[in-house]
């Protein structure tokens, strides 16, 4: 065996809410922003299918389980829907949200299969947008209301917690890009959007040490590795300001307990320091991380600036840099990402000699490709080579990471069935297991009988 993983290595995959429930206002949910955003503007999301379609995981648990079996997992990572447990964001739990969590989570460790459970993944109930999201203080208290009612509920089957998923996407894709609602362009906000949710986090991380002593909690990040086009001076400059937006922003608060004080100093050069309160820092530097999940699709290339930016734009990172396409890079044409396994060996590296060699996990890779119909093979399962060998590729770099004394516990890939994926709806397929739409019928592709093999044997 060329690659093989230590006893007890987390073999599974990650999928979300919104993502993967459907029965998206049935059982007394209330909306989330994704609910509101398709209504209003239904031609934003691909082919026109909205947060309803998706792979109704909440009619299909008992038997998604028994797929999870059939795929080789040994974890699984999902989150809870705010707005389906607590649709009074003051009130109190939706029983039948309760229930339908239980019999998950606990289905789940008595099968064998840890479950990974999240609090938040892109998915701010409509009233609490309405209060002003992250934007507001008072949605802070409410998350940490919210975090401690699913620790008192669910604490005795769920051991391992995330606080967030990828917090920088909500920050960037709803205050400054506008992927996601509530689509402002407002670098200001941005900035306070990102200091409540590192602090969010925090207040999280406490309420869980003080319900589940026994519990590990941690935060999903999306690190992207930011690589110089060149050892130029001015291209090593632009890299090191894009690590410190894209990676450190959350990096360091959640692993440290203190923001990088080169960042503070950026932030506060172009006018958009957050409103803090006086013991809010004290809150964050109690109360870090006990792991990592992170998030590994693509690397972030960058280069100096080739023009002056415009001083009346509202502020973006890239004020300091420009994106850079290097030539001959491998790309996933399907998402425009670049294919660069390597990247996870660096992180793994990184995390070793600069946060402590925490505790980690890879919680989300995976290759989203379009039209995987023509690749159905003669017994009908569709022949994703592709991903095998993307996956193989990743776990190869991991391993060396490992192998040098990196603290990785697993490997969850995106996803387990297709999913809907936000404005992307159904475009590229992600799972192991195929769905059809029409009929919600699920069928294990090639890589999923791979994947089993693989968590069987913990190598290849
Ligand atoms: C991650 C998210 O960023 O990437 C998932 O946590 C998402 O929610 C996944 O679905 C794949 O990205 P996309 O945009 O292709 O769905």
């Amino acid at each position: 065996m060329d690659v093989k993983f230590p006893e007890g290595f987390y073999f599974g995959s990650a999928t979300s809410a919104a993502q993967a429930e459907g029965a998206h206002t049935a059982d007394h949910k209330a909306p989330d922003i994704w609910d509101l955003w398709f209504e209003e503007e239904p031609y934003k999301f691909h082919g026109g299918v909205g947060p309803a379609d998706t792979s109704t995981f909440f009619e299909h648990w008992r038997e998604d389980i028994e797929l999870l079996h059939e795929t080789g997992h040994n974890s699984f990572r999902t989150s809870i829907s705010w707005s389906r447990l607590l649709p009074d964001p003051e009130g109190d739990p939706n029983p039948e949200a309760v229930e339908f969590y239980r019999n998950v989570f606990g289905t789940l460790r008595d099968e064998g299969i840890e479950p990974f459970v999240n609090l938040f993944h892109f998915d701010m109930p409509v009233a609490l947008q309405e209060r002003g999201g992250w934007e507001s203080r008072e949605v802070v208290d409410l998350y940490e209301r919210y975090a401690r009612i699913a620790f008192e509920l669910f604490g005795d089957v769920v051991k391992r917690w995330y606080t967030f998923n990828e917090p920088i996407v909500h920050v960037e894709c709803g205050y400054l890009q506008q992927y996601h609602y509530p689509c402002k362009v407002d670098p200001k906000a941005a900035a306070q959007v990102a200091y409540h949710t590192a602090l969010a986090s925090a207040l999280a991380v406490r309420a869980c040490h003080e319900v589940l002593p026994d519990a590990k909690i941690g935060i999903v990040l999306n690190l992207t590795p930011a690589y110089p086009r060149s050892e130029n001076p001015a291209d090593a400059r632009a890299a090191h300001i894009a690590e410190l937006f894209a990676n450190k922003s959350f990096l360091d608060p959640s692993v440290h307990g203190a923001y990088d004080p080169e960042l503070v100093e950026l932030i506060k050069k172009h006018g958009l320091m957050p409103v803090v309160d006086e013991t809010d820092l004290a809150i964050i530097l109690d109360n870090t991380v006990d792991y990592l999940g992170v998030n590994f699709y693509q690397p972030l290339r960058v280069c100096a600036r080739a023009s002056l930016p415009n001083p009346e734009a509202p502020f973006m990172p890239t004020y300091y840099y420009d994106v850079y396409a290097m030539p001959g890079r491998r790309m996933n044409p399907h998402r425009g990402w670049e294919i660069y396994p390597h990247a996870l060996y660096d992180i793994a590296i990184n995390l070793r000699d600069n946060y402590g060699n925490i505790e980690w996990i890879v919680s989300e890779n995976g290759m989203g490709v379009e039209g995987e119909e023509k690749f159905r093979g003669s017994d009908g399962a569709i022949q994703d080579d592709y991903r095998i060998d993307f996956i193989k590729e990743h776990l190869t770099e991991l391993a060396r990471g490992i192998d040098e004394g990196s603290n990785c516990i697993g490997y969850h890939l995106w996803t387990f069935i297709d999913c809907w994926s936000w404005l992307n709806a159904y475009k590229n397929r992600y799972g192991l297991v195929e769905l059809d739409l029409e009929t919600q019928e699920r069928r294990i592709k090639k890589s999923g009988r791979w994947y089993k093999q693989l968590a069987e044997s913990r190598g290849f």
